[in-house]
């Protein structure tokens, strides 16, 4: 058995389930098992489509896309200044009014406010999502007494984007239960932009594109700059790190690092995963709005855990394994297993925790479903994060060699309600890893709104580089041909 599964549990499992019951629910749960030589699989083969991302001739076909995002260093403590950042990647749209204080080495969210972005205009036009991304600003604007101020703006769009440059963002696709028209394949900061003088009664001054991952990365950095890698484990998961020049073939140059974001929510996408995904991921991926997309992402992230958990109770029901072979309305009504309920119903400290879930289901249940349920959900979140140990040792340990080190020392900045609230994720994520990533010694810090300070961070330096204060060193081997060619570059600077 290679569940998580304590002692205590399997105990109370063998004694309240029949033997015969067992063995078919455990038929099934052994189908999302994965040994540790498949996740050295899984990761191994993950570094080579790493390396066929980054590739010029191979990133076209590559399903983890390895963009760029021209973030050539981590922070180094000395920017300042007041921003704005917008935040969208999820169901939720975030204002920020931030302020990097050189001297308290803080990034301080002054205030912020949170927009819902409606389902209807998830699926919109371009226009209607950019048009109320612009009235949410204007409005918060007006709160905080800013209208009449231009500041710059950092804008964290978590999509994969093709970034040309520190203000220019081309779509490549919509993911997480986006798919808004005439956006894919466009510039995101001029839809913004447009929609902004639309409204016509405010501007904002420079705009800073950023991945989520990277944002997180960066506001770990200025904490700890020993943080070289960003993951998220939300809604959606993905992860970007710092790269050797001299590998990333799409950028001229060979020295100094600069931060990909992996877009590794496509691992899988050509088929490679087919091995592992199980008949309720592939039913997941099908129902979606994007089938076919972002295949590791769907076994992984919150958007969809509580729905491959809601099939798989469906069908032991069906199979008279479960609620005495009773499905309900809601039961049958995709979506309605929320990804939280697995966290709730995991929760060691509240037992009672499943019973409002499996009754606000409308599901008649005894002591045995409730035990069944309980490890339905610790099957399939399990999985979840041994895929993305699996995923994180791939980079740990691609950066280690890149890097012909014996051991790494790094640290991962992470971020994401998956990883945050579940009760035991990220302590099965970090021991996984661990044993994945032997060479590895890694520390995980969580991000405090890596999101909405990190958009900042990039923005305060973006300034302090087009301000033209601060003078380039070579000695961190970054070449000047790199600032003429983007501006979004974070260089090792001193104040003249
Ligand atoms: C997106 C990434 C993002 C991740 C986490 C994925 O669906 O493609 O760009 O970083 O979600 O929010």
């Amino acid at each position: 058995m290679c569940l998580r599964l304590n002692e205590g549990l399997s105990v109370i499992f063998i004694v309240c389930v029949e033997g015969h019951l067992k063995t078919i629910v455990q038929a099934y749960l052994d189908l999302f098992c994965l040994s540790q030589e498949k996740l050295r699989q899984v990761s191994g083969q993950l570094k080579k489509d790493m390396v066929r991302g980054l590739g010029k001739h191979t990133h076209h076909k590559a399903p983890v896309k390895m963009l760029p995002s021209f973030v050539r260093a981590t922070p180094d403590g000395t920017e300042k200044g007041d921003f704005l950042a917008l935040d969208l990647g999820g169901t939720n749209f975030r204002v920020l009014h931030v302020r990097v204080v050189e001297d308290l080495q803080k990034v301080l969210k002054m205030d912020s406010q949170i927009c819902a972005i409606p389902k209807e205009m998830m699926l919109g036009t371009g226009q209607q999502l950019f048009d109320h991304i612009a009235k949410c600003l204007s409005d918060f604007l007006v709160s905080q007494d800013l209208k009449g101020q231009t500041l710059p703006l950092g804008f964290t769009f978590s999509f994969p984007c093709e970034q040309k440059e520190i203000d220019k963002s081309i779509l490549i696709r919509w993911t997480k239960g986006f798919n808004c028209s005439g956006v894919e394949g466009e510039d995101v900061v001029k839809l913004l932009k447009e929609a902004i003088h639309r409204r016509g009664d405010f501007d904002i001054g420079s705009v800073a594109m950023v991945n989520d991952t990277v944002g997180t990365m960066m506001s770990c950095g200025y904490r700890d700059q020993s943080c070289e890698i960003g993951m998220i484990i939300g809604t959606g998961t993905n992860a970007c790190y710092m790269e050797e020049m001299k590998n990333v073939k799409r950028v001229e140059g060979e020295d100094g690092r600069m931060c990909i974001n992996t877009e590794w929510g496509g691992f899988g996408d050509d088929g490679s995963l087919r091995g592992i995904q199980t008949e309720f991921d592939l039913e997941v991926d099908k129902t979606s709005i994007n089938p076919g997309v972002h295949t590791f992402e769907k076994m992984i992230s919150g958007m969809y855990l509580g729905e491959i958990v809601r099939l798989l109770l469906l069908k032991l029901t069906e199979d008279k394994l479960l609620f005495e072979g009773q499905t309900s309305e809601t039961l049958r009504t995709p979506e309605s297993f929320l990804t939280k309920f697995i966290s709730e119903v995991e929760d060691e400290l509240s037992e009672e925790g499943k019973q409002p879930i499996l009754s606000q289901l409308n599901l008649k249940w005894n002591e045995v479903d409730a035990h069944v349920v309980r490890l339905v959900c610790d099957t399939v979140s399990s999985r979840s994060a041994r895929l993305c140990a699996a995923a994180l040792a791939a980079i740990a340990n691609h950066m280690r060699v890149s890097r012909k080190l014996d051991r790494l020392k790094t640290t991962v900045g992470v971020d994401g309600t998956v990883y945050r609230k579940h009760p035991n994720f990220s302590e099965e994520l970090q021991e996984t890893v661990r044993l994945l990533a032997p060479k590895c010694d890694i520390t995980f810090l969580v991000s405090e709104d890596g999101s909405g300070k990190g958009a900042a961070m990039v923005t305060a330096v973006a300034q302090r580089l087009s301000d033209g204060y601060c003078h380039l060193t070579l000695h961190h081997h970054f070449i000047l041909n790199s600032l003429m060619g983007y501006t979004f570059s974070y260089f090792d600077c001193y104040y003249i």
